[in-house]
């Protein structure tokens, strides 16, 4: 099997990717600047699958020393999760969002050049499909972006594409993540964002644990089922699954692709708050308040081409999510921080 790099990799989505690579042969290598992370999560690791990964503490911006990584671990191949990711955040910080996930990918994939490693997976996200997607999204969608985040991600799939013409020994997967949420069924993994959490589960989470008041439901007013926003939820185990068989497509010579990991059926905020509620016997107070800029009513996959080309199918189910993300929240209130 082989060694695989994951910038970014003690994060949320990348701690559950090394799980499974683990479980799968493979020897992940975390390497972060632990910006939005911590490197506590190689333990919790370590009791989960008995192999504490390597954890090197590192910006992907510094290209030299990515080279000497790359030789000295003899990388098979890099997993690209390094990135900021919060969209509010990044019409504040527009900055720090281009040279951190612009020039961070430009920097990996530079220091693959100079050390010769010829496979990448890129997290990418739905978000290229911009606010003008009719669902369900497929993957010759047209690009777009209404934020400096989302810019981001077009702009680094489009650098990766480019570079792909360029160098023909140069494989790449481009994974379009739609919601991810859960946690690893363990509890001993999760997600962990730093301050009022942007996204809908981890602030559920964390109002079924007393630490919010209650949940601001962004409008009511969409024409959906309940009149709330609807997303493509998929559980982070079968996301990490996806990375997986998409780094093996690479690894046996397959050519570059594209393709949603999602689980092409959407869930309103209401049917999320009622499973989460069913899942964890909480009650999730919550008010009506004004639409969220730059939301859309619907968002979710058409998940075929994961089907047909990596045979990803989704196996886990909502109520398996908000159980998981239940059982991470309440055994770890604070985190990864001792209690
Ligand atoms: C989901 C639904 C909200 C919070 C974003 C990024 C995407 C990816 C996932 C990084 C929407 C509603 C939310 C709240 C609410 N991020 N909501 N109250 O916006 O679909 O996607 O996060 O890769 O790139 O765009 O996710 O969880 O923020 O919102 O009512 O407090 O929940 O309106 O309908 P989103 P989300």
């Amino acid at each position: 099997m082989a060694n695989i790099l994951l910038t970014g990799g003690t994060g949320y989505i990348g701690a559950h990717t090394a799980v499974v690579l683990i479980e799968s042969g493979h020897t992940p290598i975390l390497l972060d600047n632990f910006s939005n992370s911590t490197p506590k999560v190689a333990e919790r690791i370590q009791v989960i699958t008995g192999v504490k990964p390597m954890v090197i503490e590192q910006d992907v911006l510094d290209t030299a020393a990515l080279v000497d990584v790359l030789n000295t671990h003899d990388i098979q191949a890099v997993i690209h999760f390094a990135a900021h990711k919060a969209v509010g955040e990044s019409v504040e910080k527009p900055l720090s969002y281009y040279q951190n996930n612009v020039m961070g990918t430009l920097s990996v994939l530079a220091a693959m050049a100079q050390a010769g490693v010829h496979h990448i997976v890129l997290s990418s996200s739905a978000t290229v499909y911009g606010e003008n997607g009719v669902p369900p999204m497929s993957e010759d969608a047209p690009l777009s972006a209404t934020n400096p985040y989302g810019q981001t991600k077009v702009m680094m799939e489009q650098i990766i594409r480019d570079v792909a013409v360029a160098d023909k020994t140069l494989r790449y997967a481009m994974l379009r993540y739609f919601n991810p949420v859960g946690a690893h069924p363990s509890g001993q993994i999760g997600e962990h964002p730093r301050g009022i959490p942007n996204n809908l589960m981890p602030y559920v989470q964390q109002v079924a644990i007393g630490l919010r008041e209650k949940l601001s439901v962004f409008g009511n007013d969409y024409p959906t089922a309940d009149g709330t926003g609807e997303r493509d939820y998929i559980h982070v185990m079968d996301l990490a699954r996806g990375h997986v068989l998409a780094v093996n497509h690479l690894l046996a010579g397959n050519d570059s692709f594209t393709v949603n990991l999602g689980t092409g059926k959407p869930v309103t905020v209401l049917q999320m708050v009622q499973a989460f509620e069913q899942a964890s016997g909480k009650p999730i107070a919550y008010t009506i308040a004004p639409r969220r800029a730059g939301d859309v009513a619907s968002v979710y996959a058409n998940p075929q081409l994961a089907r047909q080309l990596l045979g990803f199918e989704t196996e886990y189910t909502i109520s398996d999510m908000c159980r998981d993300a239940w059982v991470w929240q309440s055994r770890n209130p604070n985190g990864y921080d001792e209690a």
